[in-house]
């Protein structure tokens, strides 16, 4: 399953590096060719004759071995692997690459490949749960690094907790998914809409909708994943997206719409998940409004409807819809497909259980142009985003 594939696996100075020889035998067998580099507290655990023999590889120990001066040697480890995965990744390994420290040969390896790395924790409980551990795995995260969970479990020095690292079966799997990944995106344009709008009432109030955004950075990383290049256009979020995506934030409708025209034009899809406000105050009050003896009343006008727009100029380009229905969900959004000239409209209703906003998970039906509805089961929105996305290649090999 890993034929032809180049790994290389690190391994640092953690207990669980006595796993590392089980996790290179099975990768070896399962095809891969792989390089073994150890740091020096790597070496305390596992000796590098060990890996050598499992390997059929020399093991790299040394950013400038003696006799053998190559400066570059860690460039060109970083372009021959397919994925650098690092198993045991202690506290250490972890802090440091986090930080853009890159002083010994697996450090500067890994800060010059252009290959996923994985990393698969393991340390004691206390470590892994100190929040320094806890937020440089967010920041790698969110910078695209993988992670394998540690299990929880009896530790090495006794204590129980999460840190042990996974076992080389689990890993080998995550390995073989990620190299397996699709990318039938390449060297296509899309833009993802998200999250919703905001529509100034005064300096502090406005009209908006409950939409979080995480329908939208799901297609936005699916698409990414999938060897696309990405423009989000984010409505006020809390999320945050790979750092290879281009996030453009905006607030209200009217500035959704003009980051929308300005990237259309370069772009292959359109996928509209935000939950764009219909309304906005016809003026903005200066300062707060006072609380009033009698009612108040707001006068609203319409925003402009991005996607109608958007499906007037539409051209070769697919369009992708979303529609909130809470009644004749597939008729409604059949004419709401055809209204606004898309390819596809996904249609949920929020009252259902497990569907709509705030939630991970939604029940939707995705509708084509010729009016076929595929209902689909309950599923996490990360699911949605890889149906979204599997209609989408198929959509633009027309
Ligand atoms: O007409 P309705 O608001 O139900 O249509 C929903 C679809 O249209 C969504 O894809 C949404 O992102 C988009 N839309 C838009 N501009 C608006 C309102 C909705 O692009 N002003």
């Amino acid at each position: 399953m890993l034929k032809g594939k180049k790994i290389i696996l690190g391994i640092t100075g953690g207990i669980a590096a006595y796993k590392s020889a089980e996790l290179c035998r099975r990768l070896k067998k399962s095809g891969a060719e792989v390089q073994v580099i150890m740091t020096q507290s790597g070496m305390k655990f596992i000796t590098p004759l060990t890996m050598e023999c499992l390997s059929e590889k020399e093991v790299i120990t040394e950013m400038f071995p003696e006799r053998r001066m190559v400066g570059t040697r860690h460039i060109s480890l970083a372009q021959w692997a397919d994925l650098v995965l690092v198993a045991p990744a202690t506290y250490n390994l972890i802090g440091k690459i986090s930080c853009g420290i890159a002083d010994d040969i697996l450090t500067t390896v890994i800060s010059s490949t252009k290959a996923p790395v994985f990393f698969a924790p393991a340390m004691n409980v206390n470590m892994y749960e100190n929040p320094i551990c806890q937020q440089n795995i967010e920041k790698l995260r969110k910078l695209g690094y993988r992670f394998i969970e540690p299990g929880v479990g009896d530790l090495a020095c006794g204590d129980v907790g999460k840190g042990r690292m996974a076992e080389p079966e689990e890993i080998l799997n995550e390995v073989i998914k990620l190299l397996d990944e699709k990318k039938d995106l390449t060297g296509k344009s899309i833009l993802v809409t998200a999250s919703r709008t905001e529509e100034p009432i005064d300096a502090v109030r406005f009209l908006s909708n409950r939409s979080t955004g995480r329908m939208g950075y799901a297609v936005a990383e699916e698409a990414f994943k999938r060897g696309a290049k990405v423009t989000l256009i984010s409505g006020p979020s809390d999320l945050n997206c790979s750092s290879g995506i281009n996030l453009v934030k905006v607030r209200t409708a009217d500035e959704m719409y003009k980051a929308v025209k300005k990237h259309f034009a370069k772009s292959d899809a359109l996928v509209m998940t935000a939950a764009v406000s219909d309304f906005a105050p016809e003026k903005l009050s200066s300062g707060k409004l006072k609380k009033q003896e009698t009612e108040l009343s707001l006068n609203l006008k319409q925003t402009p409807d991005i996607l109608r727009e958007m499906g007037k100029q539409k051209g070769k380009k697919v369009l992708v819809g979303f529609a909130v229905e809470t009644k004749d969900e597939i008729q409604n959004a059949k004419s709401k497909l055809k209204e606004k000239n898309l390819d596809l409209i996904i249609v949920n209703n929020p009252n259902l259980k497990g569907a709509g906003f705030e939630v991970d998970t939604n029940i939707a039906t995705l509708i084509d142009r010729k009016g076929k509805a595929e209902r689909l089961p309950l599923m996490s929105k990360k699911e949605l985003a890889e149906k979204i996305i599997d209609r989408m290649v198929k959509l633009l090999k027309r």
